[in-house]
């Protein structure tokens, strides 16, 4: 059941719960069978089996997904990883091209480069920002259109409404990786995206204490999905699964201080006479500020920064800060940061990352739900002690 309202902040607590629930306890429980009896006749993907992600906890959080992006279906995987492999799996088959961002999350793009040829598939990386790359890219054997809504770590917002509008014209299907804004930002299936993925990891969790995924489309596209789901066998376990309902609960109000925090952070560092550049789309100086106010109902809680002092300055930057937990993820209550070229961007070769602006300095910064005036009185005096 999905609730009627459209607010985040309704959707997030009552969407897909079930009312009454079982036993008319307020909070769906934790199915953990493995296993439930079946009517003579049941078809193999219809069994409830956790492999297959059909039990009751299942199902419920699959209906909790589905309200959260205003989809038809949802499935949940075991990881946001899962989730991206899993949708290319289930759509493409050897001989298929798929164009793809140019600044996807490392684990996407290392799948791509390392696995997209065994598979027999190919792809094309192309600029978000640029529709003749695109055109120059497709060939009659594209199917997909691979793309992220705030890239990581520069925070970019490509033409996200001209990639779907593309991809519909071209009878392609139109992917996005939604993880960096949540639903509470940005809903791209509105956008006219035909599947929307998030590593759940982050702000759906919310609270750096599980890994999950989800991907969240049409009644026949999510089939697919969970289809090769079941034999590729990356179901999420129901207990994972509670906490990720009990988490996404609070998404609206955690992500709405995430933005706020995120944009008075960005423009303190923004006015400091230590710092080189700030990227946050929020900010006027933002490349794509003016598209990304059209497209989002929140910049999000993600930002980086270079400081003039370099690589020796950001290091130090690091050692100096005494709220911020020096950690690769993000999306969580807790502010995190972290140096993309020594974590999420370690993979890349040292040309790649040059070429993509993922410099040795470059800091990343994950706001976390902490009062703001105490996020910015701590970069203030780690910024003091790393003055040359
Ligand atoms: C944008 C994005 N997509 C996918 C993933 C993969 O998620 P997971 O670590 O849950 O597999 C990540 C992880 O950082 C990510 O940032």
């Amino acid at each position: 059941m999905h609730a009627e309202s459209e607010s985040m902040e309704t959707l997030a607590v009552h969407g897909g719960e079930r009312r009454p629930g079982p036993d008319g306890s307020v909070v769906y429980p934790i199915y953990q069978g493995t296993v439930y009896s079946i009517e003579p006749g049941t078809g193999y993907h219809d069994l409830p089996y956790i492999r297959l992600s059909s039990t009751p906890s299942q199902r419920y959080l699959h209906d909790k997904l589905a309200a959260l992006e205003g989809a038809a279906a949802a499935v949940a995987t075991a990881s946001g990883m899962a989730a991206v492999t899993t949708t290319l799996l289930s759509v493409l088959r050897a001989g298929d091209h798929l164009l793809a961002s140019d600044c996807l999350y490392g684990g996407t793009h290392d799948f791509l480069t390392r696995h997209a040829e065994g598979l027999g598939w190919r792809y094309s990386f192309v600029d978000v920002h640029r529709p003749e790359t695109w055109t120059a890219a497709r060939t009659p054997q594209t199917r997909l259109f691979l793309v992220e809504t705030i890239t990581n770590p520069l925070m970019r917002v490509g033409l996200l409404r001209e990639i779907a509008g593309f991809a519909r014209r071209e009878g392609l299907l139109s992917v996005i990786d939604n993880t960096f804004a949540s639903p509470v930002n940005f809903r791209p299936l509105r956008a006219g995206f035909d599947l929307c993925l998030h590593s759940a990891t982050k702000y759906l969790g919310g609270h750096s204490d599980l890994v999950a995924g989800a991907v969240m489309g049409s009644d026949e596209l999510i089939g697919r999905v969970r289809t090769a789901l079941n034999l590729y066998g990356g179901s999420l376990d129901p207990h994972t699964g509670f906490l990720l309902a009990r988490g996404i609960k609070t998404l609206a109000l955690r992500v709405r201080a995430q933005n706020d925090n995120a944009a008075a952070l960005a423009g303190f560092l923004a006015g400091h006479p230590q710092v080189a550049a700030v990227n946050y789309p929020g900010l006027t100086s933002h490349p794509d500020h003016e598209h990304a106010a059209e497209l989002l109902s929140g910049f999000g809680g993600m930002l980086s920064l270079r400081l003039r002092g370099g690589e020796q300055a950001a290091k130090a930057l690091l050692d100096a800060l005494r709220l911020p937990s020096v950690a690769p993820s993000l999306g969580g209550v807790e502010t995190l940061i972290t140096r993309p070229a020594t974590s999420s961007h370690a993979g890349l070769s040292a040309e790649d990352r040059d070429r993509l602006g993922i410099t040795a300095d470059l800091i990343r910064i994950s706001c976390g739900i902490e009062a703001a005036q105490d996020i910015i009185a701590d970069f203030d005096q780690a910024l003091a002690k790393t003055q040359p």
